[in-house]
């Protein structure tokens, strides 16, 4: 017992409670106002969620509010917590009206607070147990960061329906672009015994609201092709039953070819006979074991994965043979749009890569089944520091999608780099695609609600591992926490969720906010300097993606993807004169990048050739501004490390020096960058510095 807390308490020294480290509050006035409903928890219920969601409640309140609550199915005292789902005879729903009913949805809840004479009650009641739990994390956070109570009372629901990890994990234990350890769902070519860690896992994801998790890589190889036979299909649903314990639903990424690889067929053929009648066997197999199973996840006919097009069939054709079967369980298939040639020949001008997903994509609207999502990339290109969003988000208007964020930072740091990503998936979230006329924004189309599509929601790759912090760099918590609410709500503000986070992980104390605020909010534009800029892209090391080399994109490996010249940089996408890729948006936003005095600075390179000699809003030609970015960058990494070490004291000592040492690595790795890539463009252009630094 002794050594349990031990252990527990070493591992919340180093982060493994995430934003749920629920320290003791100050006793002011508000906690008090908290405390006084918190003595009595009453409930009737009891099935898995609820049981869960009222350990939690249990739990917050001991530790937060240092309160032992008793827990009884009749009020004890005058006032009290009454948490569960309603009905029309039961205490839960006596308490609310019939609207508020109404407007609760199936994952929504209610927290109201009821002043009779007599008692003062606070009610937090979902239609379901998962819209309990959920409302049980809500009033959890408002003691943590110290809301008003008064601001907490409100009907709330998701706005996203799905709200999916996609875990990139291999059955052998590695991640594909996993930066903070093994999986923790596989090791040596089996699923993990122990489930310790995976509750723990569930229980971190239900608190923000994540519904879904796909627990295996896109990529299927041989082995976990076999994650849908009876070999493996007992264990996968022991998963399943404990993730449904927290209202998240498991899916699994599938083999395309899987008729062939695991069954005896010579074809996968998605209209043939025999393979359709497999996958249907396959599938009522599958949801034997899980009866609640969310779905397949798809990489079809990209890097090299097997897909309908051998066989002469398209991805409508692919995706909804294997919809069919699975709509009859209420399950859905996610299908990747991440479809482009790998080996296309950069040199050659005509092609362009950016326009692949669209082109594929497009013609098909109208044709997926009605349990068909999308899933799109954030971008045309592949989570790079900085690339415009997808022209499908909007082209698409009769197809079900999702959008796909990488919370794993394989182009943007690595998790040795602080990069919050938050506002850069808000402004993506926030995006005009004018598909329906001013204000179509990109979160109104994948909730579904701009073109009334059935199914909507948002997918992130994962970033956690079986590291001690789950993250490998501790702050990097921040993007998984931020994934979570913008996935449930998109109109939170960054600054409201990077506040929350702050204070739920270490502490209401606002010197502690306001650094840590400006650290996470600067810190992807700080990357972004030192890196490559003005969205051209890439510029890293082959295959592992870490580190400068600005010719080193492995799919072109002739060096041209940037077109960088003697003369000039970046790559023509206008209809005038480039590859026609702007051609793909609707009209306001095609006119608004064809035209390089009203393109986006930030984007000028992803659209436009332009000379280095050309003059910027700034004043500074390109290159100069190429120049002072990736001096300015490594300023602001060190400023970044001078603002994390005045909280010496402020912060646990061992969190304390973790984040320095990764930032002292950070500061090292960011001048690598720098003379990296100011060294190129010098060598290249001949132009020097004019502030006359010394460039490598
Ligand atoms: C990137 C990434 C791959 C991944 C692929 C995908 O290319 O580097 O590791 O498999 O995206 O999203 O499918």
């Amino acid at each position: 017992m002794r050594r349990l807390r031990e252990k527990k308490k070493e591992l919340a020294a180093v982060g493994y409670n995430c934003w749920l480290e629920y320290q003791k509050q100050e006793n002011n006035m508000l906690i008090h106002e908290y405390a006084e409903l918190c003595r009595n928890i009453v409930i009737c219920e009891d099935s898995d969620i609820i049981k869960n969601a009222l350990d939690e409640l249990r739990k917050g309140i001991r530790m937060l509010l240092n309160i032992k609550p008793l827990v009884s199915a009749e009020p004890k005292i005058k006032s009290y917590l009454l948490i569960g789902t309603f009905a029309e005879n039961n205490r839960v729903g006596s308490f609310l009206e019939a609207d508020e009913k109404e407007k609760i949805g199936d994952e929504g809840f209610i927290i109201k607070l009821i002043n009779t004479n007599e008692d003062r009650i606070l009610v937090i009641a979902g239609k379901s147990p998962k819209g309990v739990l959920y409302g049980v994390f809500d009033f959890i956070r408002a003691i943590q960061t110290q809301r008003e109570q008064s601001s907490i009372l409100r009907i709330e629901n998701p706005v996203n329906q799905l709200r999916i990890l996609n875990h990139w994990d291999n059955i052998d234990g590695s991640i594909e672009r996993g930066y903070a350890g093994e999986s923790i769902f596989f090791k040596n070519n089996k699923i993990i015994k122990r489930l310790d860690r995976i509750r723990d896992y569930a229980r971190i994801l239900a608190s923000i609201g994540i519904n879904g998790v796909v627990i295996n890589n896109v990529n299927v190889h041989k082995y976990e092709t076999n994650l849908i036979t009876s070999t493996y299909l007992p264990d996968v649903s022991r998963l399943a039953d404990l993730f449904r314990e927290y209202g998240i639903k498991l899916y699994l990424s599938i083999n395309y070819a899987s008729p062939m690889q695991i069954g005896k067929l010579t074809t996968a053929d998605p209209l043939d006979d025999n393979v359709r009648e497999w996958w249907d066997k396959k599938i009522e197999e599958i949801y034997k074991y899980i009866p609640d199973f969310g779905g397949f996840l798809v990489k079809a006919d990209s890097e090299h994965r097997p897909g309908p097009f051998t066989y002469g069939r398209n991805h409508a054709d692919g995706a909804n043979m294997l919809a069919r079967p699975l709509n009859k369980h209420g399950g859905i298939v996610i299908w990747r749009c991440f479809v482009y040639n790998c080996m296309q020949d950069w040199r050659d001008y005509s092609i362009d890569r950016a326009k692949a997903a669209y082109d594929n994509f497009m013609p098909l609207d109208g044709d997926f089944d009605s349990n068909v999502l999308l899933q799109i990339k954030n971008g045309p290109m592949d989570f790079q520091v900085r690339e415009p969003v997808s022209p499908l988000f909007g082209g698409l208007q009769k197809t079900n999608q999702a959008m796909e964020f990488q919370i794993t930072q394989e182009y943007t740091g690595q998790q040795k780099h602080l990069c919050y990503l938050v506002p850069m998936w808000k402004e993506i979230l926030e995006f005009d695609t004018y598909a329906k006329g001013k204000n179509t924004l990109v979160k109104n189309i994948i909730s579904g609600s701009a073109f009334n599509n059935k199914y909507g929601g948002i997918a992130g790759v994962a970033n956690i591992g079986d590291n001690p912090n789950w993250t490998g760099l501790q702050l990097a918590q921040s993007n998984l926490y931020g994934f979570g609410r913008l996935a449930w709500n998109p109109d939170l503000t960054v600054e409201q969720i990077t506040d929350e986070w702050i204070r739920m992980t270490y502490s209401n104390n606002e010197i502690v906010v306001d650094v840590i605020s400006e650290m996470l909010l600067s810190s992807w534009r700080i990357y972004e300097n030192y890196t490559s800029p003005l969205g051209i892209g890439w510029m890293v090391n082959p295959n592992h993606h870490y580190g400068p080399n600005v010719d080193g994109y492995e799919y072109d490996k002739w060096g041209t993807y940037h077109r960088a010249d003697l003369k000039g940089i970046g790559v023509d996408r206008t209809v005038k004169t480039g590859t026609g890729y702007i051609g793909q948006y609707h009209k306001e936003v095609a006119e608004m990048y064809e035209k390089v005095e009203t393109c986006p600075e930030e984007l000028l390179l992803f659209f436009h050739h332009i000379p280095y000699t050309y003059r910027l809003q700034s004043g500074e030609t390109l290159i100069q501004y190429i120049y002072n970015t990736h001096f300015k960058g490594v300023e602001q990494v060190i400023e970044l490390k001078n603002k994390w070490l005045g909280l010496k004291g402020m912060i646990g000592e061992e969190l304390f020096k973790h984040v320095s040492e990764r930032l002292d690595g950070q500061i090292e790795h960011s001048k690598e960058w720098r003379d990296v890539i100011n060294t190129y463009f010098f060598r290249k252009t001949g132009i020097k510095d004019q502030l006359g630094r010394t460039i490598y």
